[in-house]
């Protein structure tokens, strides 16, 4: 059996062929790279007692051998002591937001002080981020900023709802090239997308993996439209939005993502290194 993807309802310039997608029909948008598995600790932590304490029960309860790239985000001042004494090869640290410029932005954090500190990602483009007003083009100044500072931007976006004509692909289709206006074909290897659907976090629970695997294609094929498919289909795309150990093996197995953004899994170690685990029985 085949069906129309919610990716051939987008009317806009990227309209799909129709694409084919059962259990038996894989696309062949397999993600084949190593996936990283990264947890934003959002405001969650309040010390750095807590944060030393969660950091070293994630390390102690991560798998021997380790399938994933594993990166934690923790709140700003937290980044130097954890990521100065606890970067290694098995954990990195990376910051929740970038500014992309030095200079008087009371507040920010400039690319180039996070990656003196230890970060080796930027997030960029939260939706609680862009809650507050942040709009594509800031992201975009963000992820050419990070780039810049040799770090690898995370950057995420997702619709805030969805409608049942399917036009908020256009939107998503829009936010993501426009997050990516400063992104050329050599920059693209370095970025890491996370699509979080707004309606996603923070909820009770996720969407199905079979959902999250008709966006991944969408985002794919829009990108597409910007980069060579080959790079398009290279690209590490992480889904972020309510991933819990219950829920994280259904999506592993059939959402065809790089990986997770985790918000309230990753700061109860048991539940974030269960979720690493999963990856292995995939
Ligand atoms: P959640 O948050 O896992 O708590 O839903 C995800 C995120 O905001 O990255």
């Amino acid at each position: 059996m085949s069906f129309c993807l919610v990716g051939c309802r987008y009317s806009g310039r990227g309209c799909f062929t129709k694409l084919k997608a059962n259990t038996s029909d894989p696309e062949p948008f397999i993600y084949m790279a190593k996936p990283m598995i990264a947890g934003n600790w959002k405001s969650y932590v309040t010390s750095t007692k807590e944060a030393k304490k969660l950091f070293k029960d994630i390390e102690k309860g991560l798998p021997r051998q380790l399938k994933a790239d594993v990166v934690l985000f923790p709140p700003s001042l937290l980044l130097h002591p954890l990521a100065r004494n606890y970067s290694g090869k098995r954990i990195s640290f990376g910051a929740q937001d970038i500014f992309f410029e030095s200079g008087a932005h009371t507040g920010e954090t400039p690319a180039l002080l996070a990656k003196d500190v230890g970060a080796r990602y930027a997030l960029i483009g939260h939706a609680e981020k862009r809650a507050q007003g942040e709009t594509d083009e800031t992201v975009a100044k963000k992820v050419g900023a990070a780039l810049d500072a040799k770090l690898t931007p995370v950057v995420a976006f997702g619709e805030s709802s969805r409608d049942k004509n399917g036009e908020y692909l256009e939107d998503l289709a829009r936010s993501i090239l426009e997050s990516l206006a400063l992104v050329d074909v050599l920059s693209l290897k370095k970025v890491i997308l996370a699509y979080e659907p707004v309606w996603a976090i923070g909820a009770p629970l996720p969407p199905t993996g079979r959902t999250i695997r008709h966006t991944m294609i969408f985002i794919r094929k829009t990108l597409a439209q910007k980069f060579k498919r080959e790079d398009a289909l290279k690209v590490r795309i992480l889904y972020g939005g309510a991933v819990n150990e219950e829920s994280a093996l259904e999506i592993i197995q059939n959402g065809e993502t790089g990986g997770f953004l985790l918000g309230r899994a990753s700061i109860h170690a048991d539940s974030f290194t269960s979720i690493v685990s999963q990856w292995a029985t995939k």
